[in-house]
């Protein structure tokens, strides 16, 4: 559809409204009108490109800009424009940007607004999310990003807020609490806003027996439009609607006992074509489907996309990529929307790479699958069958009769939240993926008995270890993939493990940050690197570019962050340190004249820890409460990479009563340390020494004795 298509039909919705609507209706259906066309505008897929306003710039979630001043000739001049330092915390969320002003949300979802030319900061606001996030702040992974409508800033809280903010002064202008307080749902997502509603999912389906849902809201004044739940719940209580009558059919067991899971913690897209908004749902609560379900059943609508009238909410289609998922393998990746030219035809099609290897073109018009191919080491199906869209497993994969199944990959994912990037010129999809196998089993595990255990970092049902040690584990690339033959154009590969988010644009060039503290971009149609700079920090937020009075900007947030802790010396290899190294806002513009201070990177120096006599039984206690409630943040084998402070160099380990008062005082919570209140005395004393022995080790340069101590089940 062309672009006066698009305005035509809005007019027309517009009118048809008009029509039954009474005087008093009409008049604000003409004012909401006048702010949806603007907004809404701004978001077509194919605007202009000056500005970016949404988390995927447009509707359908390209991650792609117009704009072509930068370009494959220009490259050479692309320079600092202006950086603004960040505190310390989690800076590893796409920014946008609308008529000169920027928009960022970083650690727990502090939100602040720049002028795009200078870098002065606007304004600031914070919403206190950790303080307010109780037990909740235990899945923190911060902010992924904003949204932009109608003059404001739209953005998500750990503590499951979804919170407007006007965006001219940073006021909140309303806030509504998308959760119950006392559940373990949180918000990491960016919003989406479409036709005047915002869309919000949460997390939590690691953790805790919750039933996942979308919800939306009146992007004026926060009234609760529709909710979707993603699975069905007791059959007792009878159910919502038709699709979850249907979904029923597919599980087996008492499934509501444990909630089900099936967030939707990441992507949603709107195909502004047909009117529906598409929704990537997560796996299972808990991830063992032979817990969950009885090992019988698909459970719908679990890692699938789903279409739902954007109106209404109602249920469309839906496409599952992974059928009685146990691994960990969510279709929560970012879904974008593009008319491919297969066989000739114009399809109208949704394309995604979820955490399972694949990558799949979906018809959006009925969610048929149209093709799927591995773009990653993938061994757990032979292939997905275009003829009945179901994967062919390969045997042994569900881990029976106490087997352990290696899968490759693991529950990272063969592409994980950080987006891909669709040129819609080439029909090239430009692909951050990851290598890193999972080995799975339910030893120990009885369905009869299971129950669980609160306060877990991942509460699955399954022990897992990430096997980082196999060839090959610890890898990624930048992949050029051609969506409509479904091949490689080029792959180069990433300095290890855990890299950016990648942005395509008109001007011959893909972005993408790297972990090893660099920010690059390639010619789009060879991979050849044309560009590099020393953001002296990791770079794995999504970049995004604009333009204002006359001139392209690209915009990435640098600091390390997100679940990247729980790969280990895969990511600690890079020597980031949580306090050492600025987070920033970097702004490059061609000939920008700012320039960074020195970058400081130091190696993590071991401590003296005198009265220290080791006990590894002591220690083996402590191990436990480690990988269930620390590891999440201060990394597999006590090495953070970064990401939180490491703690076999803290001195607080060494101090009953400081550890005390951070651990389980919540001294810290204000920072992002969570309080872990229920700890007995003795548990305390165990996790405390063995982060003593971690730090012994360390000094000692001996690899920890509990390495490769996975999340418990
Ligand atoms: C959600 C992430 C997260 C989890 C889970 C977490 N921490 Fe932390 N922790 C942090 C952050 C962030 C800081 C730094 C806070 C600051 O800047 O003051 C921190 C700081 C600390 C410190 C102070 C270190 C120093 O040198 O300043 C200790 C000790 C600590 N954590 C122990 C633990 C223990 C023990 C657990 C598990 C029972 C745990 N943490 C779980 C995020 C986490």
């Amino acid at each position: 559809m062309g672009f006066r298509e698009k305005i035509m039909g809005l007019r027309r919705s517009t009118h048809q409204w008009g029509l039954v609507a009474s005087a008093v209706l009409l008049a604000g259906t003409f004012t909401a009108y006048a702010a949806v066309s603007h907004s809404g505008m701004l978001l077509m897929d194919t605007s202009s490109g000056d500005n970016w306003p949404a988390f995927g710039r447009t509707y359908g979630e390209q991650h792609f800009s117009p704009l072509t001043q930068i370009n494959d000739e220009t490259i050479g001049r692309l320079k600092l424009a202006w950086y603004y330092d960040l505190p310390t915390g989690q800076p590893v969320s796409g920014p946008v940007s609308v008529d000169g002003v920027l928009y960022t949300a970083t650690g727990y979802s502090i939100v602040r607004a720049f002028n795009v030319q200078t870098g002065k900061l606007l304004w600031e606001f914070d919403p206190k999310a950790p303080e307010a996030a109780g037990a909740k702040l235990r899945q923190g992974w911060g902010s992924r990003g904003l949204a932009y409508w109608n003059h404001k800033i739209y953005v998500g809280t750990q503590d499951g807020r979804l919170i407007a903010i006007h965006a001219k002064t940073g006021k909140q202008l309303w806030s509504v609490l998308t959760v119950d307080k006392d559940d373990v749902r949180f918000i990491s997502s960016a919003p989406r806003v479409f036709d005047g509603k915002v869309i919000i999912g949460h997390g939590g389906a690691d953790v805790g027996s919750i039933r996942g849902y979308v919800t939306t809201y009146d992007a004026e004044t926060g009234k609760q439009l529709w909710r979707f739940w993603t699975v069905p719940g007791n059959p007792a209580d009878g159910f919502e609607n038709k699709a979850m009558e249907m979904a029923a059919k597919t599980w087996a067991g008492e499934w509501w006992k444990y909630g089900g899971g099936g967030t939707v913690w990441n992507a949603f897209s709107y195909d502004a074509e047909l009117d529906q908004i598409l929704i990537g749902v997560g796996n299972g609560a808990p991830w063992n489907h032979k817990i969950r379900s009885a090992g019988q059943g698909d459970n719908l609508f679990l890692t699938s996309i789903v279409a739902l009238d954007a109106k209404t909410g109602e249920y469309r289609w839906h496409y599952q990529t992974t059928p009685g998922e146990s691994w960990d393998y969510n279709a929560s990746m970012d879904m974008q929307i593009a008319t491919l030219n297969i066989n000739g035809q114009p399809r109208k099609v949704v394309m995604q790479a979820p955490k399972n290897g694949f990558f799949y073109v979906i018809d959006r018009t009925t969610g048929k699958l149209i093709s799927a191919e591995p773009i990653v080491k993938v061994n757990w199906a032979s292939k997905i069958d275009l003829t009945t869209g179901r994967p062919v497993e390969n045997p042994g994969i569900r881990y029976e009769n106490g087997d352990r199944a290696l899968m490759w990959p693991g529950p990272n994912g063969g592409h994980n939240w950080l987006p891909m990037s669709f040129d819609p010129r080439t029909s090239i999809v430009y692909i951050p993926t990851l290598e890193m196998p999972g080995a799975y089993d339910d030893r120990g595990i009885d369905a009869k008995t299971w129950v669980r255990t609160p306060g877990s970092a991942v509460d699955a049902a399954v022990n897992i270890n990430l096997n980082a040690d196999e060839p090959g584990a610890g890898e990624g690339a930048l992949l050029a993939w051609d969506a409509v033959h479904q091949k490689q154009v080029w792959r180069v590969p990433n300095p290890g493990f855990w890299n950016g988010g990648a942005m395509a644009t008109a001007g011959n060039l893909v972005f993408q940050g790297y972990a090893d503290g660099t920010f690059n971009a390639f010619a789009s149609a060879t991979g050849k690197k044309l560009w590099s700079f020393d953001a002296g920090a990791a770079v794995i937020a999504p970049p995004i570019t604009y333009q204002y009075k006359g001139r392209q900007y690209v915009t990435v947030l640098s600091g390390f962050g997100s679940s990247g802790a729980l790969f280990g010396e895969k990511v600690a290899r890079f020597g980031w340190q949580y306090r050492e190294q600025a987070r920033r806002v970097l702004t490059f513009v061609l000939d920008g004249k700012a320039s960074l201070p020195p970058m400081v990177k130091t190696a993590l120096v071991p401590i003296e820890d005198a009265g220290f006599v080791r006990n590894d039984e002591l220690a083996g206690k402590g191990a436990e409460v480690y990988g269930r409630r620390c590891m999440v943040c201060h990394g597999a084998d006590v090495m953070s990479g970064g990401i939180a402070p490491d703690l076999r160099v803290s001195l607080v380990p060494q101090d009953a009563e400081a550890f005390n008062a951070i651990v389980r005082g919540g001294a810290l919570v204000p920072n992002g340390m969570p309080r872990f209140q229920e700890l007995t005395d003795e548990q305390m004393a165990g996790v405390r020494h063995f982060l003593r022995t971690a730090a012994r080790d360390f000094a000692e340069g001996k690899a920890n004795k509990w390495k490769g101590v996975g999340a418990a089940p």
